[in-house]
């Protein structure tokens, strides 16, 4: 069977550890030019190397998401690199746990920061390319399940991914008539180094007594009974990525094993 994605030119954000990294690796698999994008440089250049050496091709990029100027500079490396831009998947993001009267405007503000200015800039900057080269396009958010319902100890985490599905709401919205659809994923609960993040915000501010009780208190409602690896989201990575997906629109498609079902 032929690659699905072959030739098509692809940048994911936060692609140097996680969830970005198995989907880099994931579309690599199917044909895709990557760039991996992170501003954690030494993951993106491990990432590419691994993807390089086992016969694929990628390129790492320093990237912080929040930097308009950056991501321009993502998105011509991009180009350059590959000739045009296909698909992005604006994956990069931070999770913060806090009790929710302890949340301060700077909290607020350097999560939903990443989370949703990021993604905005990401969306914008390549639709701009997206528009200028012709042929439509596709752009993928990574929201989360915190982003179809609150959540008590991630208030702000939660706001900011709600934020993700708006713009991706609005976004397909804006940019159908060029021909570029957008659409996000909305992982449920992996353990990657985010969940120390997590944990580790909920054990400073009491809010758990013991490692990794929010984790599995979270984890035990999954209806498969194990939580994700981020190499579950790859298949629906490959769909959105494909021309299978040309006329899914503005949905934010939860990956969750079941837990959040609506
Ligand atoms: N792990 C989960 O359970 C889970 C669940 C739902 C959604 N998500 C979302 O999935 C995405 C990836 O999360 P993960 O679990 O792989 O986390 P992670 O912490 O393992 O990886 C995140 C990556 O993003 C990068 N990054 C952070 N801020 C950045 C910035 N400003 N510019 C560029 N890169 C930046 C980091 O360097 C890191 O490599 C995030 O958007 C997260 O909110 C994760």
């Amino acid at each position: 069977m032929p690659a699905t994605l072959a030739g098509r030119s692809i940048i994911v954000t936060g692609a140097g550890r996680g969830i970005g990294a198995a989907l880099a690796r994931g579309l690599a698999a199917e044909g895709a030019h990557l760039l991996a994008a992170d501003r954690d440089e030494a993951g993106a250049r491990a990432v590419a190397d691994g993807i390089n050496a086992d016969g694929g091709r990628a390129v790492p990029f320093a990237v912080d998401v929040v930097q308009r100027d950056q991501v321009r500079a993502m998105v011509a490396a991009a180009v350059s690199a590959f000739g045009r831009l296909d698909v992005i998947f604006n994956n990069a993001g931070i999770a913060q746990a806090r009790p929710f009267l302890s949340i301060t405007e700077e909290d607020w503000r350097q999560v939903t920061d990443v989370n949703a200015l990021g993604c905005l800039i990401g969306m914008q900057e390549a639709a701009r390319q997206m528009i200028a080269q012709g042929g439509g396009g596709k752009i993928v958010n990574t929201a989360s399940i915190a982003g179809r319902r609150g959540s008590p100890n991630l208030a702000h985490y939660s706001a900011s991914k709600f934020a993700v599905v708006s713009l991706t709401q609005s976004g397909a919205g804006a940019l159908g008539r060029h021909g570029i659809t957008v659409n996000a994923i909305c992982p449920g609960i992996i353990a990657t180094d985010m969940w120390t993040d997590i944990e580790q915000g909920h054990r400073e501010t009491g809010l758990t007594s013991r490692d990794n009780e929010a984790f599995e208190t979270a984890a035990a409602r999954i209806a498969l009974g194990r939580t994700a690896t981020p190499q579950d989201l790859v298949g629906m990575a490959c769909f959105l990525a494909s021309s299978g997906s040309d006329y899914v629109n503005g949905q934010s498609l939860v990956v969750d094993g079941g837990l959040v079902m609506m």
